[in-house]
């Protein structure tokens, strides 16, 4: 049953009882892959070496609904950086050699106290969902569910950040071709002189280096989707050889004289736009008539403003485990400054500008300041009395919320005010619009 399987990081693993299934992974690496996979509740680290350190961290930091178990050797009990990964990451931790009856007591309590938390167990959902109530991204996932279907190319359009690859990574989630791979390529990111070997593979000893057979990412994709991001970058001359693969999906490795059969669907993706590169000639047009079957466009975050907030407070939740211990939500001129920013850098920026303040917030909740995102310094321009007060008592009400650790009771206590009038203010100032974590009613506790 998935209830008593165990992601096992490391090798060495303790003989643990019938029943219980171990997925096996040798690095941080693979074991990311397994988790994408097979989502399990419980993981176990098996720890040799002082080096692995940060790269485990970077791991559990992204699997901290998991939770986790570590074998080390007792050495690495005197270093700060062990210490920390396992007072931030880990349920328990014992040292090598291994007592397997404890260890597996420890595991059985770790997949016992899991199962109460049947969420975690569910598909991973955050790794192909788009969150957002918008007309505009509303109308995207339908979109998203009509085109996954179908099994001509996709090219997805959006600006920088929108959530390109989330979109392609939904298309085929949610395509006949979910079970087979998702290979993500950044045409941009490979070097030209690399490009067509990563791509297509190469035969032995087709340029000198060249030690042995190597199949290519698309090869890889045999079965599933390949993602060809930046799409845009694409060599001239790889073009032709793309193009070859949409119209006869065959490809030739570098060097390869045989033409191999890959069943892989192609999912592209730019920011640029292409019609204008295909102008400029930058572009082949009869590679983007073909890619351009099924377009896609992702909206930039100013096109769906009602997706900022739910956006921030998702993010919040995703991030939790980096966040200082302290800080508990969004206050609400944090929510206002969120409302008014313009988000040229999209999903990506607001990613960044959330987790930012999540570590650096001083209060216990995050203030304009700690998103980078402070009003303009008072003074540079006209400002009337009105605006002044109401500041003042927006101020005063952040304050008191903050002083009382949002616990509305003691904060009118605190600004002289009763409940009532402190909830009409909150209303007043859209204090209780949909950023409320953190906010508590002292009279429910
Ligand atoms: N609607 C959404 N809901 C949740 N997360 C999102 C959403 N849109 C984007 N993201 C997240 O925002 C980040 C950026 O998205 P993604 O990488 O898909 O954008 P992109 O358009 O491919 O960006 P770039 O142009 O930088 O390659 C990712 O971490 C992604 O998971
Ligand atoms: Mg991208």
């Amino acid at each position: 049953m998935t209830t008593k399987s165990i992601l096992c990081v490391g090798v060495g693993v303790p003989g643990l009882p019938e029943g219980w299934e171990v997925i096996q992974a040798d690095t941080p690496t693979q074991a990311r892959r397994h988790a994408q996979a097979r989502p399990c509740a419980v993981g176990l680290l098996l720890v040799r070496e002082a080096d692995q350190c940060e790269a485990l961290h970077a791991f559990l930091q992204d699997h901290w609904t998991m939770r986790w178990i570590a074998v080390l050797p007792p050495a690495l009990l005197e270093q700060p950086a062990w210490r920390q990964l396992l007072r931030d990451h880990c349920d328990d931790y014992h040292t090598w050699p291994v007592d397997s009856q404890r260890l597996r007591h420890a595991l059985g309590h770790a997949l016992g106290m899991a199962a109460l938390r049947e969420d975690v167990l569910a598909p991973p959902a955050s790794d192909a969902t788009l969150t957002g109530h918008s007309a505009a991204i509303t109308r995207l996932r339908r979109q998203i569910g009509k085109v996954a279907a179908a099994s001509a190319p996709v090219l997805i359009w959006g600006e920088s950040g929108s959530g390109k690859e989330l979109a392609a990574q939904a298309v085929h989630a949610h395509s006949p071709r979910r079970k087979g791979p998702f290979v993500p390529i950044n045409c941009g990111a490979i070097p030209a002189a690399l490009i067509q070997s990563e791509l297509f593979g190469h035969e032995r000893g087709a340029f000198t280096g060249a030690a042995r057979d190597k199949r290519g990412l698309i090869e890889s994709a045999q079965g599933g989707s390949v993602f060809l991001d930046e799409i845009g970058d694409l060599p001239m001359e790889l073009q032709a050889n793309l193009l070859r693969f949409l119209q006869e999906k065959t490809i030739y490795r570098v060097g390869g004289t045989r033409s191999i059969a890959v069943d892989a669907r192609v999912i592209a993706a730019s920011h640029v736009n292409l019609e204008e590169a295909v102008r400029r000639g930058a572009f082949r047009e009869d590679l983007y008539y073909r890619l351009n079957v099924l377009a896609l466009e992702v909206p930039s975050l100013r096109e769906r403003r009602e997706d900022l907030l739910p956006l921030a407070e998702h993010f919040f939740r995703t991030y939790s485990s980096e966040r200082a211990p302290r800080v508990k939500g969004f206050s609400s001129r944090a929510a206002q400054a969120i409302r008014d920013h313009d988000w040229p850098g999209n999903v990506r920026e607001l990613i960044n500008r959330v987790r930012r303040a999540m570590v650096m917030a001083e209060g216990r909740l995050i203030l304009p300041r700690d998103l980078g995102l402070a009003p303009a310094a008072p003074g540079a321009g006209p400002l009337l009395l009105d605006d002044v007060r109401i500041r003042a008592e927006r101020d005063a009400i952040d304050a008191s919320l903050l002083r009382a650790g949002s616990n509305i009771t003691l904060a009118a206590r605190d600004l002289g005010v009763s409940r009532m009038t402190l909830y009409r203010l909150l209303a007043k100032h859209g204090i209780t619009a949909p950023s409320r974590i953190g906010y508590t009613d002292g009279q429910s506790e």
